[in-house]
């Protein structure tokens, strides 16, 4: 398969780039493009068979369920069932945007079960990104779409890094340039009485306790365990190796043996090679819009071992560690 390039304004998408895209997700195809968080692998949420091709192009576990992205808040009543207040509450407080609610999806709702691997409840996310919403509007149905990268490996923040992974597997790559927060969505399981965060990301626990909190809903916020394998299709985000640069990984460095790269942050300043820094001025937000990029960089550079710089684990630092500690992980 070829795959084709448009590049695209992130803010103001041509009209024939967008109807080329919805025409290919339309006919069953692959279609990747920007969100605000990371590049998407998009098909159409409603073909089965489209959906298998998402799952053969990123050699995907079967039992790895996908998001599906919507235009609109007002869509989550046709397609979940039970929505309780909580739910609502963090749709009203961050959607659009990098949140995703995982529901049960109603008896007749259209999306195809392989998109959620089988399971009985679904993820949905309305995202922010401007040429990502015209998208699902000319397309006028949800896409499935997981991060556009090969599984188990880094988030794409970019076309390149889109391209580096997959292709030839995929169809068109929308190239609206770098993702703006570069760390994937906050995932919030809603169907149990608390709240349950099955992926840090974009939107701290702090914002969400607080938007929970406000909308007098419970704000506590339980953990999910992470998962050793693909073994447990209930919390499939939750495998401890994710994310993971060709390099071995060392956390919590401040300095770096003579055959490291050292990945800075903040006043720990990378010292190797090419001098990486997450943030210079320690800056979480910076950091996570740098993070996949800087590991796409040291893939690129084939260097055999990197070591990062200690990130607090406090706002976005919780998500930027999760992404690390995976990365780390034995594979
Ligand atoms: O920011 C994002 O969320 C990006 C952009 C493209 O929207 N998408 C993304 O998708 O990161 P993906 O597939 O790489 O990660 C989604 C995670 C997976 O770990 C999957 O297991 C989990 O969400 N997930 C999806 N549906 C689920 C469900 N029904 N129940 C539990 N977990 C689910
Ligand atoms: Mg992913």
């Amino acid at each position: 398969m070829k795959t084709r390039v448009l590049t695209v304004d992130p803010e103001h998408p041509a009209p024939d780039a967008l109807a080329e895209a919805a025409r290919i997700l339309r006919a069953g195809g692959l279609v990747a493009f920007p969100t605000e968080t990371v590049y998407g692998l998009g098909a159409n949420a409603l073909d089965a068979d489209a959906l298998a091709r998402i799952y053969e192009a990123k050699q995907r576990p079967a039992n790895d369920p996908i998001i599906a992205h919507i235009a609109r808040v007002e869509q989550l009543d046709q397609l979940a069932r039970d929505i309780p207040p909580a739910a609502r509450a963090l749709a009203d407080a961050f959607w659009p945007g990098p949140m995703t609610l995982i529901l049960h999806r109603r008896p007749d709702c259209p999306i195809a079960r392989l998109t959620s691997a089988g399971l009985d409840r679904i993820a949905l996310r309305v995202p922010a990104h401007e040429g990502a919403r015209q998208l699902l509007q000319h397309f006028a149905g949800p896409v499935a779409a997981p991060s556009a990268n090969p599984s188990g490996r880094i988030s794409p923040s970019t076309a390149k890094h889109v391209l580096d992974g997959l292709d030839g597997r995929l169809d068109l790559v929308l190239d609206g340039g770098s993702c703006e927060s570069g760390l994937e969505s906050t995932i919030i399981d809603c169907t149990g009485e608390i709240a349950r965060l099955l992926r840090p990301g974009g939107i701290t626990r702090e914002a969400v306790a607080a938007a929970l909190a406000t909308a007098n809903c419970n704000p506590q916020i339980d953990i999910a365990e992470p998962l050793a394998d693909h073994e447990n299709p209930v919390a499939p985000g939750q495998l401890t190796s994710h994310y993971a640069p060709k390099a071995a990984v060392r956390l919590m460095a401040i300095t770096s043996t003579a055959d490291e790269e050292l990945i800075g942050f903040g006043a720990v300043s990378g010292a190797g090679e090419l001098a990486l820094n997450l943030s210079p001025s320690a800056d979480l937000v910076e950091a996570a819009a740098n993070l996949f990029s800087i590991l796409h960089a040291v893939d690129a550079a084939d260097i055999a071992k990197i070591a990062i710089a200690p990130i607090p684990d406090t706002g976005l630092g919780e998500a930027i560690n999760d992404r690390l500690r995976r990365a780390a992980a034995p594979r």
